[in-house]
């Protein structure tokens, strides 16, 4: 059994400390930044109040209930774990892969399906206020989830992800996918304590600059290529894929004898891959919950329209 394949930040948990879930809290707070207002006046009341209408607050959940016993059934939908053989062989089969009880791919088109018929009822008015917990965790795990499938190591089998596989970092005995969750970015971001919970952080507020620059390494028009909601399964898979090939691409390619990965370069070759695969799980997210609220929106429309009303 895995004990902290789960979510960026994990290391911290590993270590004892509570900085466990900022990065995702970031990635929301990065998402919010591409919300239209409507978008989020229907969220607000998918969420229960103590969010205070923000996904960013609500994107880190995830990983506090599948720690709790109710919530150990959702534990295994934040990764896919994979039958390849990085950095040799990168392959991804959903019918195989995608273990029974859910992954990350399914738990996205699952939810995403429920939050659509939640996003329907705050239109209609019988949902308010976050009344309905079935609607506030899907919203809360479409969150989650969209971060943990752009993480390579969430994509990944060997070494369970990575935990088995020792490394050293900054002189500090760790593995492989606590590196990927968390010691690249606060390395990356040189910062020596969590980043907020409660708002975006420079980091990560350079990042939404340079979304709206497009400028990362692959052109962000290329990351919505699969971006519809009513498509979620093929969606969410081709995420899983391309996060899977970078464990070939580089997260198990250029890892060379036993270096300190912090003062070997890989840390640094590794920043672009890390900025690029948050940037594009943010601006996803918001994208998708835009194209989630809007679908309905305009289908209401045209029955306003096919009814020769107003508007
Ligand atoms: C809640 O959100 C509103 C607007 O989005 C903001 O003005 C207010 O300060 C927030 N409250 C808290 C407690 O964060
Ligand atoms: C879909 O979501 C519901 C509600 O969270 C859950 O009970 C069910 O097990 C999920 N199904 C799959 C296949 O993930
Ligand atoms: C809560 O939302 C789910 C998903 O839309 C729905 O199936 C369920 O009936 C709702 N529960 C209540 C009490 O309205
Ligand atoms: C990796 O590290 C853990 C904890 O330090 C240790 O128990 C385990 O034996 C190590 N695994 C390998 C393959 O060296
Ligand atoms: C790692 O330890 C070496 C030798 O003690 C030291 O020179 C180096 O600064 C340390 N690196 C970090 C990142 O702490
Ligand atoms: C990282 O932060 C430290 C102090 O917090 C600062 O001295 C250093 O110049 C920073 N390094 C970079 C590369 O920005
Ligand atoms: C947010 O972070 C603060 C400390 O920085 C912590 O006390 C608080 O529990 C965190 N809130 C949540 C919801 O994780």
């Amino acid at each position: 059994m895995r004990s902290i394949h789960s979510f960026l930040g994990s290391w911290i948990i590993a270590s004892g400390a509570a900085w466990n879930t900022d990065v995702h809290n970031q990635i929301g707070f990065m998402a919010e930044t591409f919300l239209n207002k409507y978008t989020k006046s229907i969220l607000e009341h998918v969420l229960e109040p103590q969010y205070n209408g923000s996904i960013g607050r609500a994107a880190a959940w995830a990983d506090a209930f599948a720690h709790t016993k109710e919530g150990r059934y959702s534990y295994q939908w934040h990764w896919i774990d994979t039958h390849d053989d990085p950095p040799a062989m990168c392959a991804l089969n959903y019918a195989y892969d995608c273990s029974e009880g859910g992954c990350v791919v399914s738990a996205i088109a699952n939810q995403t399906n429920i939050l659509k018929g939640c996003i329907e009822d705050v239109k209609s008015g019988s949902l308010k206020n976050g009344a309905n917990l079935t609607c506030s965790y899907a919203l809360k795990w479409v969150s989650h989830f969209l971060g943990d499938i752009a993480q390579p190591l969430h994509a990944s089998g060997l070494a369970a992800g990575g935990n088995f596989f020792n490394v050293t970092f900054g002189n500090v005995s760790t593995e492989l996918h606590a590196v990927w969750d968390g010691y690249i970015v606060y390395s990356d971001a040189n910062v020596s304590h969590p980043f907020s919970n409660t708002s975006i952080s420079p980091f990560f507020s350079k990042l939404v600059s340079r979304i709206h620059k497009d400028d990362f390494i692959q052109p962000t028009h290329s990351w919505l290529a699969c971006s519809d909601p009513s498509a979620a399964l093929a969606c969410a898979l081709k995420w899983a894929h391309e996060s899977n090939a970078w464990t070939c691409g580089y997260v198990y390619s250029q890892i060379h004898n036993n270096k300190d990965l912090a003062a070997s370069g890989y840390a640094r070759g590794a920043y672009p891959i890390v900025e690029l695969q948050i940037s594009k799980a943010a601006l996803r997210l918001g994208t998708w919950l835009n194209k989630l609220v809007e679908h309905r929106h305009r289908s209401d429309q045209q029955v306003v329209f096919g009814g020769g009303g107003h508007d």
